[in-house]
């Protein structure tokens, strides 16, 4: 079974194929970071038109690295949603003609499944249940996972998302686009603790979470005098302390809550080293395994949507509309009804 996968919802362009058997056989991701960079952040029309001029040149990559022929693909998994309509629409309508013409079902994944479930690809693989933290530019959400398509919303983010949190800090710190790594880099050279930021949410006994007025803190701080080089280090480390402590607490409390000893992190956030530190620290301690998505596979590619579309159909989980041409993109997509 080789599964082609499309991602298309933001600002990458991600092209994989999967083998059911032999695994992850090549995958292509072109970043339009440079494109957007002079705009401080995604131009969603920009956007859309680099897909278009991106998505065949890749195709052709993965097929060439993996030796593999247009005819051995037997489905084609594309990222439905949730995010930027256009952005969407290019890699869907490139699945859906190409699954047309091929004579294969295409089938639509949604993006945030997609990070949920590619630690899953690593070498030695979570088993179900776990508890997972979707950390990414868009969504902060604790599920509580029993199977493929099984998801149960624990918690999420009341306003911004972590990643967001992490963009607008490092935007207020003159870090510009893309800010998370940007800032996570500064707070390397910082030390937390000389600004006092809050741990929003840290108490309120449940699983949602609130970034915005930890991104005021900051602008507080911003306004107050101007900053030393080494002020704006001190305040990201302060930043990166407050987020990942809140993120950490929360997530481990899932999983105390529900005496489950797996935690999955998935998201662009859970490539922040600190984030991973103190969970490993924290979940060692508490005697439960944290388990990520390789690096290269933590930002969004189109392995983890090709892996999605290929558990989906072992699972049986395929919709009677995939072999017709038709083709849905939903921007806005809860994952609990996937
Ligand atoms: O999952 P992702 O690639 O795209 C979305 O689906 O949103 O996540 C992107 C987010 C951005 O907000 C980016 O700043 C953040 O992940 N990010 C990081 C780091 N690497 C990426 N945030 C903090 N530390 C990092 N090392
Ligand atoms: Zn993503």
């Amino acid at each position: 079974m080789l599964v082609l996968g499309i991602e298309s919802s933001c600002d990458e362009t991600g092209v994989a194929l999967y083998d059911g058997v032999r695994g992850l056989l090549a995958h292509a991701v072109h970043s339009q970071v440079a494109m957007h960079e002079a705009y401080g952040g995604v131009v969603p029309e920009l956007a859309s038109r680099d897909h278009i001029r991106r998505l065949v040149p890749l195709f052709e990559q993965v097929l060439a690295e993996s030796q593999c022929a247009r005819a051995d693909i037997d489905a084609i998994a594309y990222t439905a949603g949730p995010g930027l309509a256009g952005a969407l629409l290019t890699g869907a309508s490139f699945a859906a003609s190409l699954a047309l013409a091929l004579g294969v079902p295409a089938l639509p994944i949604h993006h945030l499944e997609g990070h949920l479930l590619s630690p899953l690809l690593a070498h030695d693989p979570p088993a179900f249940p776990f508890i997972a933290l979707l950390v990414s530019g868009g969504h902060t959400q604790i599920m509580r996972v029993t199977g493929v398509g099984a998801y149960e919303l624990m918690g999420e983010s009341l306003d911004d998302a972590a990643g967001e949190a992490f963009d607008k800090t490092a935007q207020l710190l003159g870090l510009g686009y893309p800010g998370g790594p940007a800032l996570a880099k500064l707070a390397e050279t910082g030390k937390p603790g000389r600004f006092k930021l809050p741990r929003p949410m840290i108490n309120s006994g449940d699983f949602m979470f609130s970034f915005s007025g930890l991104k005021t803190a900051v602008l507080t701080a911003v306004r107050e005098r101007a900053l030393t080089e080494q002020d704006k280090a001190d305040l990201a480390a302060e930043f990166q302390e407050a987020a990942t402590e809140v993120v950490a607490t929360k997530a481990l409390a899932a999983c105390s809550v529900t005496g489950l000893k797996t935690l999955v992190v998935a998201g662009g956030v859970g490539a922040n080293r600190r984030l991973r530190e103190r969970l490993n620290l924290e979940a060692g301690q508490a005697g439960i395994r944290v388990c990520y998505p390789e690096l290269a596979l933590c930002t969004d590619n189109g392995a983890m949507i090709a892996f999605a579309g290929a558990l989906r159909l072992q699972a049986g989980l395929v919709d009677a509309r995939a072999h017709n041409g038709a083709f849905v993109v939903r921007p806005r997509w809860p994952l609990t009804t996937t």
